[in-house]
């Protein structure tokens, strides 16, 4: 038997050496894992958990069969697979010179769809995958490499697969089909563990491209991060990086930029010298405002508190930068902070904006800074200098989803729609919590009479904004509270044919 204790033993050894998390929801399914791995090889619990943790055994493997979700198909996303054969491999092409072979890594391959859609991409491409571009792809689950290596799939692998892809790169063994020769030898699969910093696989600078699809929304945040920087230093300057289409870097890493293309979204690690500039960037966050999943607040008075911690977190900010910078006579006192947010709730932007215009310089490079002066000039009916100003934050910070929502919200003032709906979509995507560039979507939609896509951005919203951060709602709320603000998104609904 087994108890609590060494079912958190199991889970904590399992974070350590696998990467994976698991909540306590799942704490009865480690339990009956844990037994029957027990069982299998005959150990104490506690010698078992010994091994593990120490990383004297070679569980993982085991284990992933037992813990890991393997779902994939081909051309899952194939949005990406667009990306990478029209923008990306011909950029890294240029970059390198020709002669030159391009270094591809499925990392958490599965049974080898991705890996094998990537080399699909490079046939077609008229690209040699055994000259001209090398697919590494690894996994951590044996069995599903085996799977990988047979190159027989079913139908329902294939259900995203464009046919004349099928046609060409397949043929049917009974309900089964079989790919081709020619691709199946394109790929080599590894064991490895993504959770290790295996030295021989993370080599610095030698991969061009990384598909990490689906792999660190399993994951601890320790280790997503930690993985994170492995393939930041793998890669080349320049080099690309995939995530899932639920992942984003955003809070994982600063050394990509975000690209957009292809209706989908990947990564861009930064030259050697903009990491390094990003690095020591003066500008840097002293103070934030709280991440998306902050504290919600659940009556009036804690509506006032959150407010109350916005106006610390900036007046905290405005405290060290004077101190960083030695206090000069003639500096706003601490209180006109508090002040901005007072100004900013009741709609008096003008005097906001010369409030914050007061503080130290130090302070106007700060990105919470610098979303405060970009909102104030958009309400201040200035969306061209507020554009400036997203612009001048996004240089410090690529993936601050607010900065999207405002500049979508300056490309709609300047009669720009197409804009508008991009860079919402990018700060949806950023930020997954985030309830107003969804509600401005819905807004656009059925402005543009597509009443469909409006309900659904508007129950969208609606989820969203039950769960907003409260100095998210001041920032960005338009001078609405939360409840005028489902109110409002319950009525669009409505109006849409749709039932909140
Ligand atoms: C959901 S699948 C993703 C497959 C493919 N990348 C895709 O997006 O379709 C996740 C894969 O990550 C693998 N994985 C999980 N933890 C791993 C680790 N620590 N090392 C290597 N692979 C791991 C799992 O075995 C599984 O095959």
């Amino acid at each position: 038997m087994t108890g609590r204790s060494e079912v958190e033993r199991f889970r904590g050894a399992i974070a350590h050496r696998l990467g994976l998390r698991f909540d306590d929801a799942r704490l009865g399914f480690l339990d009956e894992v844990l037994q029957r791995r027990l069982a299998w090889v005959g150990m104490s619990a506690d010698a078992y958990l010994r091994d593990l943790q120490s990383g004297a055994t070679a569980e993982p493997g085991a284990l992933a069969r037992e813990l890991t979700v393997g779902e994939t198909y081909f051309f899952r996303n194939n949005e990406q697979f667009r990306a990478l054969a029209e923008t990306v491999l011909p950029e890294r092409r240029r970059a390198k010179g020709s002669g030159e072979t391009l270094r591809i890594l499925s990392a958490g391959c599965a049974s080898g769809e991705e890996a094998y859609s990537i080399a699909i991409v490079l046939h077609d491409l008229a690209l040699d995958p055994t000259r001209d571009v090398a697919i590494l792809a690894v996994d951590l689950n044996p069995a599903a490499l085996e799977r990988a290596v047979r190159g027989r799939y079913s139908a329902w692998a294939l259900r995203e697969t464009p046919p004349e892809l099928t046609r060409k790169w397949f043929h049917a063994d009974g309900r089964d089909l079989i790919l081709d020769e020619a691709v199946r030898t394109s790929v080599r699969f590894e064991e490895a563990n993504l959770a290790c910093d295996d030295a021989a696989l993370w080599q610095p600078g030698s991969l061009d491209v990384v598909f990490c699809r689906n792999v660190i929304m399993y994951f601890t945040v320790e280790q997503a991060r930690a993985l994170l920087t492995r393939i930041g230093r793998a890669l080349q300057p320049g080099g690309f990086l995939f995530l899932g289409h639920a992942e984003t870097l955003r809070g994982f890493s600063e050394e990509f930029h975000l690209r957009h293309t292809h209706g989908t979204f990947y990564y861009q690690r930064k030259e050697n010298s903009e990491a390094a500039a990003a690095a020591v960037q003066p500008g840097r966050p002293v103070v934030r405002f709280p991440a998306a999943d902050g504290a919600l607040p659940g009556s009036a008075d804690a509506w006032v508190e959150v407010i109350g911690a916005a106006n610390d977190r900036v007046a905290a900010l405005a405290a060290a930068s004077r101190s960083a910078r030695q206090p000069a006579a003639g500096l706003p006192p601490p209180a006109d902070t508090a002040a901005i947010f007072d100004l900013l709730r009741t709609e008096r932007f003008t005097e906001a904006l010369a409030l914050l215009r007061r503080l130290p310089a130090a302070s106007a490079a700060d990105p919470d800074v610098l979303l405060l002066m970009a909102t104030l000039l958009v309400h201040s009916g200035q969306p061209h200098a507020a554009q400036d100003t997203c612009r001048q934050l996004l240089l410090v910070d690529d993936f601050n989803a607010g900065a999207y929502y405002l500049v979508a919200l300056c490309r709609e003032a300047t009669g720009d729609q197409a804009g508008a709906i991009e860079h919402d979509r990018v700060a949806a995507y950023l930020d997954t919590g985030f309830a107003m560039p969804r509600l401005h979507l819905g807004l656009l939609a059925r402005r543009a009479g597509d009443r469909n896509a409006a309900r659904r951005e508007f129950a969208q919203a609606l989820i969203l904004l039950q769960r907003e951060d409260a100095s998210r709602l001041l920032l960005f709320g338009g001078g609405f509270n939360r409840e005028a603000l489902l109110a409002l998104c319950e009525a669009a609904l409505r109006d849409c044919g749709g039932e909140p």
